[in-house]
């Protein structure tokens, strides 16, 4: 039998959605908070024993041309962000952190995103963003824990594109909406981890 994911709801922006999802190009299936009405989707998916691990896959995406964020942490201070939008055919992504509220800035660390190319697309429905979060588990506070059963992850959209979008470091307009949901960590783990990580590439050209 397969598990599904457990999602629960603890912020009231927006609809919360509990799904399972799968990119419909690469097949990589993920534990997801999925928004029907704006198009927001977040997942992650983790190797089948990843206690003590500090990568996975994520995948965030929404459709049109705006923003969409997450926090690896719940909340928006002083927690691990990543943030992504399309710009025309390519996406572009960066790590944010910000100790006020305000246009995140960039954030520097051991975390690292590299793309899986057949998971990255923007098509006539959605655009889609996957990569393999590098050290994305940290232990300082920043992120959920390795050994969190469901951990709180915060999103944040807006559905107008950044004025300088073909620039990773752009900064953003306050969400219009936002939120945290929980996700089981045990639904998102995967026996094709380890097959899916292979695919992720430094070189892929599509991130600005
Ligand atoms: C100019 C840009 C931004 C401003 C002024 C801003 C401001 C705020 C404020 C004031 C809150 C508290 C809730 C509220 O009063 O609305 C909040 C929450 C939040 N923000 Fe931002 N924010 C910005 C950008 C971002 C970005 C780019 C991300 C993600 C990449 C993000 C993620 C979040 C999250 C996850 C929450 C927490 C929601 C919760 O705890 O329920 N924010 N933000």
């Amino acid at each position: 039998m397969k598990l599904l994911p457990i999602l629960a709801a603890v912020g009231l922006a927006t609809a919360q959605t509990a799904a399972p999802y799968t990119d419909a190009k690469s097949g990589i299936t993920f534990s997801a908070y999925v928004d029907a009405t704006s198009g927001y989707f977040f997942g992650i998916s983790t190797p089948a024993n990843s206690t003590g691990g500090t990568d996975f896959i994520a995948t965030i995406g929404g459709k049109g041309t705006g923003y969409s964020g997450a926090s690896l942490g719940g909340g928006m201070l002083n927690k691990l962000l990543i943030l992504a939008w399309p710009n025309g055919q390519n996406i572009v992504s960066s790590f944010r952190k910000a100790a006020q509220y305000g246009s995140p800035a960039v954030a520097t660390g051991t975390f690292t995103q590299t793309p899986i190319a057949n998971g990255t697309y923007v098509n006539s429905t959605h655009w889609t963003y996957t990569f393999l979060c590098g050290k994305c588990i940290q232990t300082d506070g920043t992120t959920f824990k390795a050994t969190d059963a469901q951990p709180a992850i915060g999103f944040a959209l807006n559905a107008n594109a950044p004025a300088q979008k073909a620039s990773a470091s752009a900064s953003v307009s306050k969400h219009t909406a936002q939120g945290q949901v929980k996700l089981s960590l045990k639904a998102a783990q995967h026996k094709d981890f380890e097959v899916w990580r292979t695919w992720a590439k430094r070189e892929e050209t599509f991130i600005a």
